[in-house]
């Protein structure tokens, strides 16, 4: 409830201030989906070129015109729906724009649409194919609702573990991030909308996130924070960005020269349009000089005071123009002006196909952390304890904010473990709420599951990674009472566990969407081998994580300083050699891999330019050597010349493999040329120091058996 407050607090007081402004302009208005293309007008020609298209648009339009395309005009009247509307253009055919919030399924309260499993659970398949599909069923939803620009994904690295919306994102890694934005963004666009890469830049913790200054170093920025979007524009091609509420050294993001021209512009060629956060603009003239084009939800800077600031030469046509023309390539591009949306708000979207494929991203994004003497699979099992409301009453399959969405349904565990073991199961149950009455029920079964979860939801940042509530208290009592106990987690990212010792099995869920319980049960029985891996650290304690001090987190002042630099996640307890509870990238499964003969090609590269052109691949044999089929992640991590200042590892190359039992295949993984560089502040560019780089594989950032080397030569 205090996100919502806050939510309505702050943002949308800016939008009620304009809605006014937005209202007149919504009202104008009118049937944007029944337009008919005039041929006449020489736009709507399909086949010359987007960029072509909107010169011959834009020397067409109007003053108010062009400020229409450049700010939000509230909802659509009269209609409340969507998180942000630009009005159409009936006399010149420009389609509405319909801003649509969709993290895990279609969002702003719409009805009869698919909650999928949080991005976090399905980054957590490292399975780019899935993602991808991920972002299919939320493109066709979107766009079937009549949304045209999908406001996702977050592509966000989790640097606070307590990060309020750490579940939106991909988890910690730079690379791992942008393969999986890489992976949505075209799943999404593919199926008509727009999509949106957010939040740009240095987006990390909720609290004070309308003021709060991120004070990060260039390198930092480079290596770390930019990678994602880098991969959104240049491999995703992302139609748009969402610059963010934080600063990032004392600029807002939606007024940074640095962000939006030297790095959006100049160095990454993006050539699609930014609009602000909901309330993130604060500018009019410093915004435009800085190269940001659309402000949402309204136009409070964009909307008179911008026209203002053309008629009086603040700001030059041209200047204008070059936003306008921005946002119109873009949606020539993904034909926003050919196409026609057959659905609407009232569209019933969800299908009986969406709801398997969302059941399984959740079991593909299970990630099991322990399974002491192969207590799991239950297979057989049918004197079963369900402990915790997560469980049964309450099960939490979303986060919340602005990505929450209206379930059709949410199976609870409880429910998906009846179905499953079918008639003549005995199952107790008991929401935990009593811990003696629990352990009670604990100790009349064979195992007893414990179900618990930790909240997390834009707008404030978890307190600390502890279980909320009495859930340490009460999965310590059952597994008293039990010997053989299993939790499963509903989390959006790291939990601690004291209780870690006394427990058989623990499963890390997520919040694993509508389908939560059957998922759940799949995996517990082993209809599902579980090969999850984990795409954040969890710490064994909270004095070991890397924003452990007050200015780093939450800051002092308003200022969060990045003083971690590039040691983000597990680059930070590699490089204090901190054995974390549970690794990056870890995750067991029902059977055993074994891998061999890694090699790597070329196994020399000559630094400069030639690098850029160098494709490394390394090559690895993969064997199932156990009794079930299953699915294992190879990861590749580099090590880089002590001398070169990086963090001890760093992830650059993965792919997931299907074996069955006793099948073994050789896997080719391609390597981020990233890999081999670093970025040089003093001369503003990547480059490659001479030196040998250790290149080592395994299945985890811990557990990497192979290696090999490459050497960069001057
Ligand atoms: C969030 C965005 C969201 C927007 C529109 C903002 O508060 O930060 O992620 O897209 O609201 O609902």
């Amino acid at each position: 409830m205090k996100t919502i407050n806050i939510r309505v607090n702050c943002v949308y007081l800016t939008f009620a201030i304009s809605l006014l402004v937005g209202l007149t302009a919504a009202s104008r208005s009118t049937a944007a989906d029944s337009r008919t293309p005039n041929q006449s007008q020489p736009w709507m020609n399909k086949a010359l070129p987007a960029g072509q298209r909107a010169n011959l648009l834009l020397r067409a339009m109007t003053l108010d015109e062009k400020i229409t395309l450049v700010h939000g005009a509230g909802y659509p009247t009269p209609l409340k729906a969507y998180a942000g509307y630009v009005p159409p253009n009936t006399r010149l055919g420009i389609p509405a724009l319909k801003l649509g919030d969709g993290r895990a399924g279609v969002g702003n309260g719409a009805k009869d649409v698919t909650l999928l499993p949080a991005p976090i659970a399905a980054s957590a398949s490292w399975d780019t194919v899935l993602m991808n599909a991920f972002g299919r069923v939320l493109g066709e939803e979107e766009w079937g609702k009549g949304t045209n620009v999908a406001l996702g994904p977050t592509i966000d690295i989790v640097r606070v573990p307590e990060w309020g919306r750490a579940f939106e994102t991909y988890g910690e890694d730079p690379y791992l991030n942008g393969q999986m934005a890489v992976a949505e963004i075209k799943g999404i666009q593919s199926q008509g909308p727009i999509a949106d890469a957010n939040m740009y830049l240095t987006m990390n913790q909720e609290t004070h996130r309308f003021r709060q200054d991120s004070v990060v170093g260039e390198r930092t920025l480079q290596e770390i924070y930019l990678p994602p979007f880098q991969a959104a524009i240049q491999q995703g091609h992302v139609g748009t960005i969402m610059c963010a509420y934080v600063k990032t050294n004392g600029i807002f993001s939606c007024e940074s020269p640095h962000l939006l021209s030297d790095f959006l512009r100049n160095e990454l060629d993006f050539s699609g349009w930014v609009m602000s956060d909901w309330g993130a603009t604060h500018s009019t003239v410093a915004a435009v000089r800085a190269g940001f084009d659309q402000e949402m939800p309204s136009g409070r800077y964009y909307g008179q005071a911008l026209k203002t600031a053309v008629e009086n030469g603040q700001v030059s046509t041209a200047t204008l123009d070059e936003h306008v023309r921005r946002i119109l390539v873009t949606m020539f591009r993904h034909g926003l002006f050919d196409r026609r949306q057959p659905g609407n708000w009232n569209t019933n979207v969800r299908t009986a196909e969406q709801a398997l494929f969302s059941r399984k991203a959740a079991e593909q994004g299970m990630v099991l952390l322990k399974n002491q003497s192969n207590i799991l699979p239950l297979a057989g099992n049918r004197s079963i304890a369900v402990i915790g409301a997560d469980g049964g009453t309450k099960p939490l399959a979303e986060g919340g904010g602005s990505s929450h969405v209206v379930p059709p349904y949410v199976v609870s565990p409880l429910e998906g473990i009846r179905k499953r073991l079918g008639k003549g199961a005995q199952l107790g149950y008991s929401d935990g709420s009593d811990l003696a009455q629990a352990a009670d029920v604990a100790r009349r079964a064979a195992v007893a599951i414990v179900f618990a979860s930790a909240p997390e939801s834009e707008g404030s940042d978890r307190p600390n990674l502890e279980l909320p509530g009495n859930q340490n208290e009460l999965i310590s009592s059952v597994a008293s009472a039990n010997p053989n106990t299993i939790v499963v987690l509903n989390s959006g990212g790291a939990v601690l566990m004291p209780w870690i010792g006394q427990v058989r099995a623990v499963i890390e869920a997520w919040y694993s969407g509508q389908e939560d319980g059957n998922a759940i049960a799949a995996v517990l029985f082993g209809d599902v081998n579980p090969s999850g891996k984990l795409p954040l650290t969890f710490p064994r304690t909270a004095m070991e994580i890397p924003t452990n001090a007050p200015r780093q987190w939450p800051g002092v002042d308003g200022r969060s300083v990045y003083a971690e630099e590039l040691d983000v996640g597990y680059r930070w307890y590699d490089a204090r050699h901190i054995q974390p509870l549970f690794p990056f990238g870890y995750g067991l499964s029902y059977t055993t891999f074994k891998l061999t003969h890694l090699i790597i090609s070329p196994q020399k590269l000559t630094g400069g330019q030639s690098l850029n052109d160098a494709r490394v691949t390394a090559t690895v044999s993969i064997a199932n050597t156990g009794r079930r089929a299953g699915a294992q992640v190879v990861e590749a991590y580099v090590e880089q010349p002590k001398t070169n200042g990086e963090p001890p590892r760093q992830l650059c190359g993965f792919a997931k493999v299907f074996l069955r039992s006793g099948e073994t295949r050789d896997v080719t993984l391609t390597l981020n040329r990233r890999a081999f560089s670093i970025y040089d502040v003093q001369r503003a560019r990547w480059k490659s120091p001479a030196g040998t780089y250790e290149l080592l594989v395994g299945t985890s950032s811990r557990d990497l058996p192979l290696s090999t080397r490459i050497t960069v030569q001057r």
